[in-house]
């Protein structure tokens, strides 16, 4: 029922208006949006889905229901991806949408050849996909995080052994996918 395709311009109004509605003003104070700010989302990794929705007029119509963003951030030294945010329309929300475009992304990007994932929320849903709580005091956030919610995946198994310390913003040659990179730095 939920297609994913890969965010375009053209999907931005909807794109932030799904996230005021998701997440409210509040969404540029979260301590994961410092790492957001002067960074930019990897292209092959934002995404949209589509799927039939009832309009106001009572018309059912094809359109954008969920979307969700990775980020390039260094992970405790290791290069890796904050996924997020996640958003999906309340009116469609319990019906796989959010778990698709994780499995879509998280699917992708270790393609890209990306070793780690970390985000910020809640434990019980994001660990459908795979994710665990960071051990406290292992890593840390450029803000105040309630620790229960900092939460990383492996793409590449053992690659969380080597992280330890703050998790930061990539420098700008860094932002590139592994795959991608076409140099070494
Ligand atoms: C969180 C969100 C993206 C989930 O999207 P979704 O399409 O409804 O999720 P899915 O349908 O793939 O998964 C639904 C399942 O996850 C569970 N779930 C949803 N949110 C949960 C949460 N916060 N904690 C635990 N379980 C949760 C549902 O109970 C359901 O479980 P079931 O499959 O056993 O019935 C959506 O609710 C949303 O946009 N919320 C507002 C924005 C937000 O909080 N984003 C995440 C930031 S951390």
């Amino acid at each position: 029922m939920f297609e994913i395709e890969f965010e375009r311009p053209e999907h931005q109004a909807a794109i932030d208006a799904l996230l005021d509605l998701s997440f409210g003003p509040g969404r540029y104070a979260k301590t994961a949006q410092r790492l957001r700010e002067g960074n930019r989302a990897i292209p092959e990794l934002c995404y949209v889905a589509f799927a039939n929705d009832v309009t106001g007029d009572g018309k059912v119509e094809r359109r954008m229901v969920g979307s969700l963003s990775f980020w390039p951030v260094v992970i405790g030294g290791v290069p890796g991806l904050m996924l997020g945010p996640l958003a999906v329309e309340p009116r469609l929300r319990g019906q796989g949408c959010g778990v698709k475009l994780m499995q879509r992304g998280l699917s992708d990007a270790e393609a890209l050849g990306y070793r780690l994932v970390i985000l910020v929320g809640d434990a019980p849903y994001y660990a459908k996909v795979g994710f665990a709580p960071v051990p406290p005091g292992r890593l840390t956030m450029p803000g105040p995080v309630d620790p229960a919610r900092l939460l990383y995946r492996e793409l590449e198994p053992g690659a969380f052994a080597a992280a330890h310390g703050p998790i930061t913003k990539p420098a700008p040659e860094m932002r590139e996918a592994p795959a991608q990179r076409t140099r070494a730095i």
